[in-house]
């Protein structure tokens, strides 16, 4: 989604705010603006497309020096990428750019018509802009604070006032911004990478808070207008964990970094056999748990669906949050509601914690991203380990979502089991980072297979059980970045109906991890193959699919237990290579975001 950055400081401001913007590219967007705050006025410069494209257009503009800038990312919402429609955006006194989105920007855009103030884009952000600029006599707290109250919906602004040449103003509502503090500059930023560059030191602008900022001081207030102390954060990740590394893609870089992080995120939890100390309360569950999510870390879930109902016999509903927000849901107080979230700032499933909290259920957020929204707000947080993720689709938070849900499962079966069995699996937990490099030496291996299938035009995974877990989260890494429109299917539903569209060349991916269903899934396969499939099967070294499998994948020796995580690794580097052999952004997939800040 959208990404802000704002500087005021010594350097170059336009560089800053260029290099700043390059490092939110991940987020997805569309079109790319800066505006400089100098003595006389401030200038702006955007463009649909690239920030390559931005920078090139600055350097030839020939910028005059700047106290202070914004720049922003934009992911269209109100209206088409166009320059027109790229932020900043303006009125006569003041500049803003603007993450997430204005609800009420209709009524307020009839409001501003009437006093004959007509915006020149289809943004809602415009309005906003031109609201403000109507309520500014001077003041910008004042203007601030009356602007926000006639706001709805969610909001990270930063703002520039012409006769303020040195100072940022921001101020959010239910869309992320952080304040980065510098040795005689200062920084605003939707997400920490943009700023690591220069400072690790940062606050959260919290719901209704305001920020004014210059090179030398930062100045909080609350929805009264009273400053504000706020405690400073400091960043653990480092900026080369948010670099490349010498890969040629983040995704790879990030598929390569599973061993580690994994270890990191289970090690959190796990301290001398002991399972998550001191959280006992989380694990007293005497309802159900609804596990809710959005994209892979719905698929997450699924798999956690799996081995937490096998193991610890708890009833387990998966959903996704966009629909279980609006599904009235039926929770009750013995119930345990965990909401999955890479970014802890995914606008559906925050929603679903919210809804779960008002009506009094224990929630837990899995967050990869401190300090996010999900996180603060969830009653008990239990943290993945990931580090940052840049590649837009996501493979280590989702690996480390799944390992924690394992772990999760070993502990709410931990007074069912023997201490032998729990060790064991425990054990397996551990052999992960082990077992993940052996998958990633058979890259070149998956590779060639991945060259065979680049040019298919439609793409079916089936497997049943954790593997139909494994195969939705396969197919939709394939389908997102390689664009190859591809399906799911629980194996055994396929000749429902869907077997229609099988016909001789069409590839379906077989997960058979689970050996416990291999036979049912073998069934299901050889009607595949008999249609003239070609089948691609996943499995373990000692299951025989001479009779079907036209290419095949082993996993190193491992457990049923632990199959769909190291399983995991091979179908995205089968995707990542396919995608790649088909000329991709990889990273950035067209129409995507990282974060989904908006419904
Ligand atoms: C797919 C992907 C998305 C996210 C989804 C939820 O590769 O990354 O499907 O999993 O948008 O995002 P988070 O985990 O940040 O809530």
């Amino acid at each position: 989604m959208c990404g802000i950055i704002g500087y005021t400081g010594d350097r170059d401001t336009e560089k800053v705010l260029i290099e700043g913007l390059k490092k939110l590219e991940y987020r997805g967007y569309d079109s790319a603006g800066i505006a400089l705050s100098g003595e006389e006025e401030i200038s702006i410069y955007k463009n649909e497309g690239k920030v390559q494209l931005l920078e090139d257009r600055v350097k030839e503009a020939n910028v005059a020096p700047s106290f202070a800038g914004i720049g922003h990312t934009r992911w269209a919402t109100h209206g088409k990428p166009s320059q027109l429609n790229s932020h900043p955006h303006r009125g006569k006194k003041v500049v803003i750019v603007h993450n997430g989105i204005i609800e009420n920007y209709q009524e307020l855009k009839g409001e501003l018509a009437q006093k004959g103030i007509r915006p020149i884009s289809d943004t809602d952000t415009e309005i906003a802009a031109l609201l403000l600029d109507q309520l500014y006599e001077g003041d910008p707290h004042a203007a601030i604070f009356a602007a926000i109250k006639r706001l709805e919906g969610s909001y990270a602004l930063g703002i520039l006032f012409t006769d303020r040449p040195h100072t940022i103003y921001a101020v959010r509502k239910d869309s992320p911004l952080i304040i980065g503090k510098g040795q005689g500059e200062n920084f605003i930023a939707s997400d920490i990478p943009a700023i690591l560059e220069y400072t690790h030191d940062y606050f959260l602008l919290e719901e209704g808070e305001m920020a004014e900022i210059t090179k030398d001081n930062i100045n909080f207030y609350d929805e009264k207008k009273r400053p504000l102390e706020k405690e400073m954060l400091t960043a653990d990740w480092d900026e080369q964990s948010a670099m490349k590394g010498g890969f040629p893609h983040f995704m790879v870089k990030e598929i390569n970094e599973q061993p580690q992080v994994v270890r990191a995120t289970l090690g959190q939890y796990a301290r001398g056999g002991n399972l998550f100390p001191n959280q006992e309360s989380v694990f007293d569950i005497k309802g159900s748990i609804y596990i809710v999510a959005c994209g892979s870390a719905y698929h997450a879930g699924l798999s956690g669906k799996q081995i937490i109902e096998k193991m610890a016999r708890i009833p387990v509903q998966v959903e996704i949050a966009s629909e279980f927000r609006y599904n009235n849901p039926i929770l009750r107080k013995e119930d345990l509601v965990v909401i999955i979230s890479q970014s802890g700032e995914t606008a559906d499933s925050l929603a679903a914690l919210r809804l779960a909290k008002a009506q009094g259920v224990p929630t837990l957020g899995i967050v990869n991203v401190r300090g996010s929204t999900i996180a603060r707000e969830a009653a008990t947080v239990f943290y993945t380990a990931a580090g940052p993720e840049i590649s837009v689709a996501t493979t280590k938070a989702y690996l480390c979502q799944v390992a924690l849900l394992n772990l999760m499962a070993l502990k709410m079966a931990e007074k069912y089991i023997s201490p032998e069995e729990l060790q064991e699996k425990l054990q397996q937990l551990f052999s992960l980072p082990t077992l993940i490099k052996e998958v990633l030496k058979k890259e070149s291996q998956i590779k060639a297979i991945a060259a065979k299938f680049k040019d298919a035009e439609h793409l079916f995974f089936i497997g049943r059980g954790q593997d139909y877990a494994l195969s939705c989260e396969s197919s939709l890494k394939l389908k997102e970045i390689s664009y190859v429109h591809s399906e799911a299917y629980a194996a055994g539903e396929l000749k429902h109906g869907t077997i229609s569209l099988i016909e001789p060349g069409t590839p379906v991916v077989a997960v058979m991890t689970d050996r416990s269903r291999i036979a049912k899934t073998a069934g299901n396969i050889k009607e595949v193959h008999a249609r003239g499939a070609i089948v691609l099967c996943l499995t373990h070294p000692d299951v025989d699919c001479s009779d079907f499998a036209d290419e095949l994948i082993t996993l190193p020796e491992c457990s049923d237990f632990i199959a769909p995580i190291v399983g995991a690794i091979a179908t995205q580097l089968f995707a990542y290579h396919i995608a790649v052999a088909r000329g991709n952004d990889v990273d950035k997939p067209r129409n995507l975001a990282k974060s989904v800040t908006v419904e």
